[in-house]
């Protein structure tokens, strides 16, 4: 039998119409546009309206993915929908999906991994394809992030924004789509991003509710930390499965949590900042939505060819990760090697050559990475210090 790849046929997003800015945000807490946009680089989120809850706003992504993909649902073998935000925690959201859609063949998923979520479905639905068990998977990213959070906690609430992303994977015969991938799980960081009143741990008293436990908590720099240090590791370690170096990247669509977390990886991994997809700034962090969002703008925009090779990252609540590299295909396109070619050498050497050229870029970024974390390491307490000073400061005055 012909090997079987999988190949992103269709794809499509929504977000919702009401636009929340900085400056509204200023009116609800203490904070200011300043301040969010120099720590995290987002300016506007779309927030859900009344009633629009995920399945809604999937509805909608999923439908726009199935028509560019010029197929119908009910020639869907599968749907997995990554959301932490379900409009019920029981039944699954997915299955609220396909009745929505008619996809009456499907079986259905709702996968919980934070907002590595639509990164950890893409990878299971590749599976699925390349396999032959399957022929057309639905994978969909949907966050309703405006209901988990507490509109009075600056710390999360200038963070985060709802939206909805799918993309359908089919069979094909041209060689592409997922060169490699990596998912992981720091399950010791479970409680740094966490609902702590919902859930079968914790009856829904009034207490609970008066402490906002059903809401978002969030230990922003253990977060920001754990990204900083992932994000890096997972796109050299995806790359070098493939037998790559970050030169090979026609694009790194990276998760959308805040653009200092992103420049740092793009220094760290040496790659120019526009191959880098970064879309926060309107959008803030839509979780599992994120990555999908980012794709499908980056195609809208024509940052994608075919044949180019991308790199997905992403990171979550978990604490999770995940990464893959994914070759874009067309029917048109002829496998292109990734080896060194037109050289009169036997393939050893080649793959020898290929795998200098990735061990030389590794060690490379290893000493960005040690020599970014040294700065950091004395940066961070001299930063400390200044603060507590000008604290001190304005309390004399
Ligand atoms: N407006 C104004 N001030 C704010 C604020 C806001 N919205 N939110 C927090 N602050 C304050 C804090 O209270 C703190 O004040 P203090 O020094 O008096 O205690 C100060 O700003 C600095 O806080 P700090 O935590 O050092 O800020 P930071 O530079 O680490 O940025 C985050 C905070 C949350 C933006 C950052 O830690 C982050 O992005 N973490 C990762 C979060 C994430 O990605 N989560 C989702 C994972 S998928």
């Amino acid at each position: 039998m012909n090997r079987v790849y999988s190949q992103i046929t269709g794809w499509g997003c929504y977000a919702p119409e009401r636009v929340l800015t900085n400056a509204d945000l200023e009116k609800m807490v203490d904070t200011s546009d300043e301040w969010i946009v120099s720590r995290t680089g987002i300016r506007e989120r779309h927030i859900a309206a009344p009633g629009e809850a995920t399945v809604a706003m999937s509805l909608q992504a999923s439908r726009r993915a199935l028509e560019k993909a010029e197929i119908s649902a009910d020639e869907l073998d599968l749907i997995i929908l990554a959301t932490s935000t379900p409009d019920y925690l029981c039944p699954p959201a997915s299955s609220m999906l396909q009745d929505e859609l008619g996809a009456s063949r499907a079986g259905a998923m709702t996968l919980v991994t934070g907002c590595t979520g639509f990164l950890y479905g893409l990878i299971t639905a590749a599976q699925f394809i390349e396999t032959g068990a399957y022929k057309h998977v639905l994978v969909v990213g949907t966050e309703t992030l405006s209901y988990g959070v507490d509109w009075e906690d600056r710390n999360t609430c200038v963070l985060f924004g709802d939206g909805s992303g799918a993309v359908v994977l089919s069979q094909s015969q041209t060689p592409g789509g997922l060169q490699s991938m990596l998912l992981r799980s720091e399950g010791d960081g479970w409680d740094a991003l966490i609902l702590p009143g919902i859930g079968s741990r914790t009856e829904l008293t009034p207490e609970v509710i008066e402490r906002k436990d059903h809401k978002l908590k969030m230990d922003g720099r253990r977060v920001f930390k754990f990204a900083t240090r992932v994000m890096t590791d997972a796109v050299l370690e995806v790359l070098t499965d493939a037998g790559l170096t970050i030169d090979d990247v026609d694009l790194l669509i990276p998760h959308q949590a805040n653009k200092r977390i992103i420049d740092l990886a793009v220094r760290r991994l040496g790659i120019a900042p526009d191959k880098v997809m970064v879309n926060i700034e309107r959008y803030g962090n839509t979780s599992a939505a994120s990555v999908p969002l980012a794709l499908c703008e980056a195609l809208a925009e024509g940052r994608i060819e075919p044949g180019d090779r991308i790199v997905m990252v992403a990171f979550g609540a978990g604490l999770t990760y995940a990464a893959c590299v994914w070759q874009w295909q067309s029917e048109e396109v002829e496998e292109e090697p990734i080896l060194v070619t037109n050289w009169p050498v036997p393939e050893s050497l080649q793959l020898m050559a290929q795998e200098m050229r990735t061990a030389a870029w590794r060690m490379q970024v290893q000493a960005r990475t040690a020599a970014s974390d040294a700065a950091m390491a004395v940066m961070l307490p001299l930063y400390a210090f200044r603060k507590g000073v000008k604290k001190r400061l304005s309390k004399e005055e």
